[in-house]
């Protein structure tokens, strides 16, 4: 069984981008176990000072999260033309300690628009040299039920060839 640990960039309760998160899971299928990382607006802010070999326990944990785990999956909205500030907070917390480097990312963004929170989160995951495959969704509460089934054929085709160019990243090594 491989551990997949997934972040989502939506503080809401009811969001799009987790509904994606659960439809990954289940195009993932069987033999990966998917964890979602329920707390990311509990991460306190990134501060050089704290960033230290004895972190705030929470950025601890996540940090070890993300090691112990095959692979990470990402999907966030864009707000006002940038990534969430919850989500580019974590994403400073694991810069130092190279949590993410090297690891395999499925990225998702899942907005309206998208393309500035797409290319700036590719920008940042591969100044840590993490190895992504990323896509962007637009329109994308459009395109999924509330019980995260798919409806645009497209869609569900892109989502399919991302996960399985995820696997073979997690297969590689
Ligand atoms: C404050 C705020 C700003 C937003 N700014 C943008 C934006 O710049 N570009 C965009 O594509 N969508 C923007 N949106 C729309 C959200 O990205 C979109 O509703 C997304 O599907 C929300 O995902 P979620 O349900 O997972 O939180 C914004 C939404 C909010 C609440």
């Amino acid at each position: 069984m491989k551990k997949i640990f997934a972040i989502s960039g939506s503080t809401k309760t009811s969001s799009t981008n987790g509904l994606y998160i659960s439809a990954i899971s289940q195009l993932l299928g069987k033999d990966f176990e998917v964890f979602i990382f329920p707390t990311i607006a509990d991460i306190p802010h990134f501060n050089p000072d704290l960033d230290s070999v004895d972190p705030p326990q929470i950025v601890y944990e996540l940090r070890k999260s993300i090691q112990l785990a095959d692979g990470i999956i990402i999907s966030t909205p864009e707000y006002a033309m940038g990534l969430p500030g919850s989500l580019k907070n974590l994403l400073d917390w694991t810069v130092s300690s190279s949590t993410l480097s090297g690891k395999p990312i499925l990225v998702l963004v899942a907005s309206t628009q998208g393309e500035k929170a797409y290319q700036s989160i590719i920008d940042t995951l591969t100044v840590i040299e993490a190895r992504i495959s990323p896509l962007l969704i637009p329109f994308a509460k459009a395109k999924i039920t509330s019980e995260a089934v798919i409806i645009h054929n497209e869609t569900l085709e892109s989502l399919r060839s991302l996960v399985r160019s995820f696997v073979a990243s997690i297969e590689n090594g």
